[in-house]
């Protein structure tokens, strides 16, 4: 029996998942998301094209794939409808490629205005939400009012829908001030409800124990990063799902023991887009040059993105969540003009050292350094480990070191093409 690999992120989101799956999907028949939503921002570029890809697995490119929507994933139909559009005009068959769990939370057109009115309530302590109504959404799931994509085919889908929008209405009134409008939207939301109708919806729990079963290869894609999980990440400054391993069990409806390798993603330094605790963001030069080279804007909202250097604490505790098995280092070519490169190896709480991510990140947290030497050349060109310089190979080995998990990919740029498999 097969199992079921996972690709996911180890930092605060956009590590490179997009690629990574969409390089490695030439060993898969099967890609599935397991959590999240149009918050995602997963870019892809192969030759001449380039696409951010938000709900859809990033599979849907490769010949033959299967790509699932799994019910741990939060949909909403006018970006769906959107995505599914603009890659069907590339030729692309998604309506034999990609199935819908019929488990999977619909995003109303009123969740995202809570989402809207909750931040915009929130003042300086916003979380820096995407605003696509994911927080909401989730928070209907466990409140258990939440409509899921197999009520669509339901006779009173439209009444269903109505009564919930009516909740959020009511709820909406609440927040003094907060004007808004979603006459356009929904329209839009409706349409988009009844070109998804045309797609297959399934009982994917069934279908992707089917595939395990019959000894398919199949790569679970996960969305934001571990350090934005809703129970590990940086709380409350995170997203509303399980970002780590285990919400592939419950997002897909596998066993633990039917999880194979977890190949964990991270930058070759950090960044965090929206608010909350990020101990090792530089605020000066260095921090620019890392945005300005790593074109460091949001995905999905074209915001900055924070930056700084590699947290191997962080890093560190994010292995341990998830269990990953393979490492994979993605936009050291960021970095390539660096003297100094420089990687947190423990934290100071109130002078004291320490090697555990805190249960709070506060203003009286300091990084420790440990500094290396940068490599100083160009390696976008590399293909093989052993033509990296040494400076380059020793900040690899210092990082299999201090996590025990071996880097088994490399990625020197946004192509396909510019990734070593080691
Ligand atoms: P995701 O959300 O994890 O899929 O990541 P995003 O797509 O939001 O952000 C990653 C960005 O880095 C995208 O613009 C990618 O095209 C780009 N990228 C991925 N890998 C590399 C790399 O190795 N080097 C460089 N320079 N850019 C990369
Ligand atoms: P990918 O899959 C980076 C961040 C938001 C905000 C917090 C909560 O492209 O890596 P939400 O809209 O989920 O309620 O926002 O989480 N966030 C991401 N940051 N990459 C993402 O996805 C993200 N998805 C959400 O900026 O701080
Ligand atoms: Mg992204």
């Amino acid at each position: 029996m097969k199992k079921i690999d996972v690709v996911l992120g180890l930092q605060w989101g956009d590590e490179g998942k997009g690629k990574v799956v969409d390089v490695l999907t030439p060993n898969y028949k099967v890609i599935a998301r397991f959590q999240g939503g149009p918050n995602a921002g997963h870019s892809l570029h192969f030759g001449d094209k380039s696409f951010v890809l938000r709900t859809v697995p990033s599979g849907i490119f490769r010949d033959g794939s299967i790509n699932i929507i799994g019910n741990g994933v939060v949909v909403d139909p006018v970006s769906l409808t959107e995505e599914l559009r603009n890659i069907s005009e590339q030729g692309i068959p998604v309506k034999e490629k990609m199935l819908i769990s019929k488990k999977a939370h619909i995003i109303l057109p009123t969740h995202r205005m809570l989402d809207a009115a909750s931040e915009a309530a929130k003042g300086k302590a916003k979380i820096g939400s995407t605003l696509k109504g994911i927080g909401p959404t989730y928070m209907d799931k466990t409140g258990r009012n939440g409509l899921r994509f197999g009520d669509v085919l339901a006779e009173d889908f439209i009444d269903r829908y109505n009564a919930l929008k009516a909740k959020h209405v009511e709820m909406l009134s609440h927040y003094e001030g907060f004007e808004y409008d979603i006459t356009e939207y929904e329209q839009s939301w409706m349409e988009g409800i009844e070109y998804l109708r045309g797609f297959t919806f399934v009982d994917s729990e069934h279908e992707v124990n089917k595939f395990i079963d019959e000894d398919v290869a199949i790569l679970a894609e996960g969305a934001q990063g571990s350090m934005l999980d809703v129970d590990f990440g940086t709380y409350p400054f995170v997203t509303s799902s399980n970002t780590v391993c285990a919400g592939v069990c419950t997002g897909l409806g596998v066993a633990p023991t039917k999880v194979g390798d977890v190949y964990g993603i991270f930058k070759a330094y950090c960044t965090r887009v929206g608010s909350g605790p990020f101990p090792t963001e530089l605020f000066d030069e260095t921090g620019e040059e890392l945005r300005r080279i790593g074109h460091e804007f949001g995905a999905v909202t074209g915001r900055p993105r924070r930056c700084g250097w590699l947290d191997l604490v962080a890093l560190k505790y994010a292995v341990m969540i998830d269990g990953v098995t393979g490492l994979i280092m993605m936009k050291s070519d960021v970095m390539n003009d660096f003297d100094t490169v420089k990687v947190a190896t423990a934290y100071k709480i109130n002078g004291e050292v320490v090697d555990h991510f805190p249960y709070e990140v506060t203003d009286n947290l300091e990084p420790v350094y440990t500094e290396f030497k940068g490599w100083k050349c160009d390696i976008c060109k590399v293909r093989r480990y052993e033509d990296f310089p040494a400076e380059f190979k020793t900040y690899v080995e210092f990082i299999e070191q201090q996590t025990g998990v071996p880097v088994k990919i490399i990625s020197v740029g946004p192509d396909r093409a510019e990734t070593i498999i080691r």
